[in-house]
């Protein structure tokens, strides 16, 4: 087969045949296909799109490109959640003790954040000693006592996305459809678990800025999903704002603690009690939405929850005193405290912009390889719709240096509109679409 030809049909807006892109895959993972004519196909995938068919294709071509995590030593129903990314985003760290603590288990392969985005195990790392770098027996192990375990992803779970995530990265070919519904999906299909849940962020501070876009993406991951023996649920939630009110990697495990203390109400709640809902949904463990939302908000207030995620805690290594000492989790030293310039109510924030602020102090990464700060980020003072008095806090910014916090500012600054009226409130969630075996 000649590479070139398949470039040259994609162009053409043809669909490319099995046989097509198991080459592809293969020849990706391989090493065997030049950089540059992968970068050519990404690019007329882009713009030409793929068929149902080609995206299913593509999504198990690159799930089978390394090995596959067999979790049937582990008893029970496994669920697995993904959220597509989006600011303050903190709902694993929520939701995972929550459901493992009601017996369903939860074996959860995290990322590292990317832009201004965070990423699971980023904020894990900022606790210390707390390992990340578990081998699937040890994940097996853990799971088999605890019913919870989360970890970095093995190295060779899906060697081809990341060989192709780092080529989009720098190819202008990260916004497909296709691209992204197979990266996600190849990697939640190769990490086992029978049921998934999707967080498809949808709003000024996510990947897809519409809800048109944010539907899409939704259907053909459930249907990717779905082929393939899995029970998908995507749930089409807001990112118009921050979703907690920390930023950062220290910062947000803070606020889930805080959160499965029960001291947290709000948005970054709700969305992790519906999500661990449907988790439950998927495994039978409840019957309605309801019942399982009540379920996990008892496991907060017996505190059940809390010492599940204690457990973990222990299990990887990390110090468990941070839950009554936070103050053992790292946190920056230099301040500054942004004010409002005039009186209003908050009728936007720019959630990105917040985002590149929070990367700015040193929270989140510019490249690849940046080390964190971890004890650097945003604390939010101010929600969508609140009033606010001329001069008074937005967001404290912490960082290492001044300086590192001054320029987090000048972005910050930018990312709030005051309003002399109020506007309506964007919706928290959108959307839920669902797909079962039966
Ligand atoms: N997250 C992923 O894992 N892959 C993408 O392509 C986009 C978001």
């Amino acid at each position: 087969m000649d590479f070139q030809d398949i470039i040259i049909k994609k162009r053409e807006k043809q669909t490319l045949t099995a046989e097509e892109i198991a080459y592809f895959v293969q020849g990706v993972t391989d090493g065997s296909i030049p950089d540059y004519q992968i970068s050519a196909l990404l690019m007329a995938i882009l713009l030409n799109g793929m068929q149902t068919q080609e995206t299913a294709r593509l999504t198990m071509e690159m799930a089978h490109s390394g090995s596959l995590f067999d979790l049937q030593q582990v008893a029970g129903y496994k669920v697995d959640k993904h959220s597509t990314g989006g600011v303050a985003d903190t709902t694993t760290l929520i939701l995972a003790p929550l459901v493992a603590s009601v017996g369903v288990p939860v074996v959860k392969m995290s990322g590292r954040g990317l832009g201004f985005s965070g990423g699971t195990i980023d904020k894990l790392e900022s606790i210390p000693n707390f390992r990340v770098d578990i081998s699937e027996e040890q994940a097996i192990a853990f799971a088999q006592k605890s019913n919870l375990v989360l970890m970095g992803q093995t190295d060779n779970l899906t060697p081809a996305d990341k060989k192709l995530y780092a080529l989009r990265d720098v190819t202008g070919t990260v916004d497909s459809l296709p691209l992204i519904a197979a990266s996600i999906m190849s990697k939640k299909i190769a990490a086992g678990a029978d049921g998934i849940v999707l967080d498809v962020k949808c709003g000024n501070g996510a990947f897809m800025k519409t809800k048109e876009d944010a539907e899409a993406l939704a259907k053909i991951m459930v249907e990717m999903g779905t082929h393939v023996g899995r029970d998908v649920t995507a749930i089409i939630s807001g990112m118009e704002q921050p979703l907690g009110m920390y930023i950062g990697n220290s910062l947000e495990v803070m606020e889930a603690i805080e959160v499965l203390k029960g001291n947290v109400q709000g948005d970054l709640l709700e969305i992790s009690l519906l999500l661990g809902a449907h988790m439950l949904l998927l495994a039978k463990r409840v019957q309605t939405e309801a019942e399982g939302k009540a379920l996990l908000s008892e496991q907060i207030q017996n505190g059940k929850g809390l010492e599940k995620f204690r457990e973990l805690l222990v299990q990887q290594g990390g110090n468990p005193d941070i839950i009554e000492q936070p103050a053992l989790l790292p946190r920056s030293a230099c301040t500054k405290v942004i004010t409002a310039q005039q009186s209003g109510y908050i009728t936007a924030m720019h959630t990105a912009k917040i985002g590149r602020a929070s990367q700015e102090t040193g929270a989140g990464r510019a490249y690849k390889t940046q080390p964190l700060d971890f004890g650097a980020g945003i604390i939010m003072k101010k929600r969508l719709g609140d009033t606010v008095a001329q001069g008074e806090p937005l967001a404290v910014i912490y960082s290492s240096t001044d300086e590192k916090c001054n320029s987090a500012a000048q972005i910050l600054e930018t990312a709030f509109t005051i309003s002399a009226e109020p506007a309506p409130l964007p919706p928290l969630v959108y959307e839920i679409i669902t797909a079962q075996k039966g």
